[in-house]
Order: structure tokens, then sequence, then C-alpha cells
């Protein structure tokens, strides 16, 4: 008896992670602050996108005097090299990746979605052009038709930040289920096991994709990131985190975090055991 009334307390003290940010304050409470002081300083920006070229033969983005950040760049050279007719972005923020691909690949389709209308409000202020590309979409959110479906989706820096219950899941099973082709993972890959999370989820049978083929994709200046592909590419796979770590001692604190996020999911419909 006393035991229970011991494990009724605990069970209400028990500590469940939340996201990183408060999405609903993030632009006011850090993300326009450190686009401006931190980014826009040292790299290039949409009013530098008249010098950036993309060259077909060799799959590499050059840029002018100033570089994009080596993330960035990866992103364009993926969509440059993988020619999908349309691009969406998932956590788009501030809408500049958006606004960079437009601009570099104008035959191409291009959108973005983010949960955070003061985000989105960020975005149409710096590219006022993008208004009608831009839409609130909270990708941890039951599946929506309405979600623009597009031959790559990719997200930069969301899923990382991503840890509320098995929240991380759901935005995965999502963001196949609206990838006709691709989906890129430019994410820090201290934050979460994304290989193995992807596997499970592909074992348990909650990605939509017949097959999916993970693949390491470099950018030319030396950024790493996630490639899950329908169809089979020449290009390293991916079995383990280990290999997107390249050596790099992961944190233990973060993916402490990550792990107990993860555990909170059952894969498929397996028999009970015992
Ligand atoms: C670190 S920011 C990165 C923004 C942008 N991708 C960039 O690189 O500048 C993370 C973004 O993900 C968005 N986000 C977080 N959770 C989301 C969700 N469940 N669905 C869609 N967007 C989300 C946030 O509102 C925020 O704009």
């Amino acid at each position: 008896m006393e035991l229970n009334l011991i494990r009724r307390l605990f069970y209400k003290k028990r500590k469940y992670y939340d996201d990183d940010f408060d999405w609903e304050n993030y632009t006011a409470d850090s993300y326009k602050r450190r686009i401006t002081t931190d980014i826009e300083p040292q790299f290039a920006t949409t009013s530098d996108d008249a010098a950036m070229t993309f060259d077909q033969a060799t799959g590499v983005v050059s840029t002018g005097s100033k570089p994009l950040h080596p993330n960035h760049h990866l992103i364009l050279e993926a969509i440059g090299q993988l020619q999908p007719a349309s691009v969406h972005e998932v956590g788009c923020g501030a809408g500049d990746h958006v606004a960079h691909a437009k601009a570099l690949f104008p035959d191409i389709a291009v959108s973005g979605g983010d949960r955070g209308a003061t985000q989105l409000a960020l975005a149409m202020e710096r590219h006022p052009d993008l208004s009608n590309q831009l839409g609130l979409q909270d990708i941890t959110m039951p599946f929506s038709k309405a979600w623009p479906k597009a031959d790559l989706v990719y997200t930069q820096a969301v899923l990382m930040h991503i840890h509320t219950a098995v929240s991380h899941f759901v935005a995965l099973s999502n963001i196949v289920r609206l990838a006709n082709k691709y989906v890129l993972l430019m994410e820090n890959v201290q934050c979460h096991n994304f290989v193995e999370e992807v596997l499970a989820l592909r074992d348990g049978g909650h990605l939509d994709w017949d097959d999916v083929n993970l693949y390491r994709f470099e950018g030319s200046t030396g950024a790493g990131a996630i490639l899950l592909s329908k169809t089979k590419l020449d290009l390293p796979e991916l079995s383990s985190d280990a290999q997107m770590r390249n050596g790099v001692k992961p944190s233990a604190r973060r993916l402490k975090r990550a792990r107990e996020d993860s555990d909170r999911g059952a894969f498929g419909f397996p028999a009970p055991k015992g």
C-alpha cells in the first residue's frame, strides 16, 4: 500500500523532456539575433545569391566573395545533384535556404513549412517573394493531406531539437511520407541516433516507402548529411550513426536524452515476449 503511494508520487514527478526551445518565442528569444549577429556577418545571404552558381559536371556550388555556411552549402549541392522537380523544407525558419534554392534553381518548385508563426513572419519579412510558398506546418502532428508533397524534403537543424516524447519519430515518418523520392537530414548527429531511428522506423513498418536506402551525403565544403532515397544511389551506405560521427565522440548527455525519448516508442506489431 505504502509502496503504491510512493510509486504514484514518483509518477507525478517523473521527468519528460521538451523540445530544446519554446518555438512560439524562438525568433524573439534568440533566432533573429543569431541570424543577424552570427550568420550574416560571416556567410552569404540572399543578397549574395546572384554570385552563386551550380556546376552540373562536378556537382559543386560556388559562391561569390562570401561563403555559405557549410551546412547550407550542402543543401544546395544536394538539390543540384539530385535534380528534384520540387523541394520542401520542413522547419524553414527565416526561409533563407528556400530563398537560396529558388534563386539558384529557378526551374525547381520550392516551398517551406514551419510550426512557428513568428519564424514564418520573419521569413516573409526577409523574403517577401516567398509568401505563396511558405506555410504553417507542425511536422509532429498527424499527417495532413494539405501539406505540400515534394520530390526532395529536407530539414536543417530541426529534428535535432525535438525531444517531446516520440515526436521525433512522428516527424521522421511524416517527412518520408511527404517525400516522393528523397529525404535529406542536415542535423547535428550528436543530438539523436538518427540512423538507428530511421532503421527502427523502417523495420517496424512506419515508413511509407517500399524501400528506404540510407546514404552519407557530403558537401564540397566539409559538411555531411543523411540522405534517404527510395532508389539505390552510388553513395556511401549508412548502417550506423558512428559512420556519420566520423570518430567525433558524441555528447553522452544529449544521447542519453535522445535514447530516453526513443525508448518510449514501440515499433511495428511484434508478438509479446514470454
Ligand atoms: C534551429 S531552427 C532552424 C531554422 C532553419 N531551418 C534554419 O536553418 O535557419 C528550428 C526551426 O524548426 C522549427 N520547428 C520546430 N519544431 C517543428 C515542427 N514540429 N514542425 C515544423 N517546424 C518545426 C522551428 O520553429 C524553427 O524555425
